[in-house]
């Protein structure tokens, strides 16, 4: 096992021993190399670095309770990446070439899976880009599909402790017929200063709104938005938000609990009714949410008045990790099981 201080790994980059690569070159991928270099050798005129041809992937693999090694739902994933893909006109990854890069990278890095109870998991990031140079703007003819792995802590320094975020309106992340709903860099390109500024002032992230009429909620950073009130489970129905894995188990779970599930538009006023709200994601899982600041009315919005996380999110924590850790039974089968 690595020697790495499992319960306090931050979410950052920790080295690990290998990476996963092919290339998609003369109309077909080419095979599975195996490498151990951190870096890539890419044409300079290579679509990813000039027209933004790049998208990506985050899921996570556990240690379980019975030493068994759990990806959670990376089906899911593979068509995601394959939509992002599709979005940007990148070649696609078929599910079965993702699958196997998947399955190389965490045997042969099977040391940096952190061990149950640590709190940690190991985050995979697979990474499509355009590797073929272009000069004028169309998409490239080659491409490089990468898998590497890096174990991780919680996203929010907070963990599963209520967090302050803040809705800004000075900023848009994703426009109404853009990319918003794909997982490519340039989304992300476009909520750094905001992101970087709610730190800044103390905030775990903004919270955007729909671009076009700002009155509704989007998402939350890297994470989809959800609300609980009345037996009810509401999230934002939006074109421009990523369809995130988890909210879709999340709004399973939900059901499970006897709570019904809500997709719509949730108005910026609607906050004051809710009992409890939070941000999911992988790498976030849940963020309950204390406080939502309004940037531009000055307006707070306050949940947690106890300080801690609301009966129904906490229920939805521990029935999600628990699926991932091996301690709750996996209905709906969205673990692998590596061996
Ligand atoms: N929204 C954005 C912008 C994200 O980057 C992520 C992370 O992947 C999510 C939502 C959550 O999606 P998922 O639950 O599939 O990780
Ligand atoms: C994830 O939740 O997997 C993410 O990709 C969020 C962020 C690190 C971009």
């Amino acid at each position: 096992m690595a020697a790495i201080d499992w319960k306090n790994l931050t979410f950052g980059y920790t080295p690990t021993n290998y990476n996963v690569r092919t290339y998609f070159k003369n109309g077909k991928w080419g095979a599975l190399e195996v490498s151990s270099e951190e870096t890539i050798n890419i044409h300079m005129a290579a679509t990813a670095l000039h027209y933004g041809q790049e998208a990506f992937e985050g899921l996570k693999a556990f240690r379980g309770v019975d030493g068994k090694l759990r990806v959670f739902r990376w089906e899911e994933n593979a068509k995601r990446l394959q939509a992002s893909a599709d979005a940007i006109l990148m070649e696609p990854v078929p599910s079965e070439l993702f699958l196997k890069a998947l399955v190389k990278v965490i045997k042969l890095n099977e040391e940096f899976v952190p061990p149950f109870g640590s709190g940690s998991s190991l985050y995979i990031r697979p990474l499509l880009i355009g590797s073929g140079p272009q000069v004028g703007v169309r998409p490239a003819a080659e491409y490089l599909f990468i898998i590497f792995v890096t174990p991780v802590g919680p996203y929010f320094k907070e963990g599963f402790n209520p967090v302050d975020m803040e809705i800004v309106r000075d900023f848009d992340r994703a426009a109404p017929l853009g990319t918003g709903h794909a997982k490519v860099g340039g989304n992300y390109a476009a909520s750094l200063k905001a992101g970087v500024r709610a730190h800044h002032d103390g905030y775990a992230a903004s919270i955007f709104l729909d671009a076009k009429t700002k009155t509704h909620i989007d998402e939350a950073g890297p994470a989809n938005f959800f609300g609980i009130r009345d037996g009810k489970y509401i999230t934002p129905d939006s074109g421009s938000i990523l369809p995130s894995i988890t909210n879709m188990s999340l709004r399973t779970l939900a059901e499970d609990l006897g709570l019904s599930v809500e997709r719509r538009h949730v108005l910026v006023e609607e906050l004051s009714t809710f009992d409890e709200i939070g941000a999911c994601g992988t790498a976030a899982v849940i963020s309950p949410i204390k406080r939502i600041h309004d940037r531009d009315t000055g307006q707070d919005y306050l949940y947690c008045k106890d300080g801690k996380a609301g009966p129904i999110s906490t229920q939805l924590y521990n029935t999600l990790q628990g699926i991932q850790l091996g301690t709750v039974e996996d209905k709906y089968q969205w673990n692998t099981i590596i061996d």
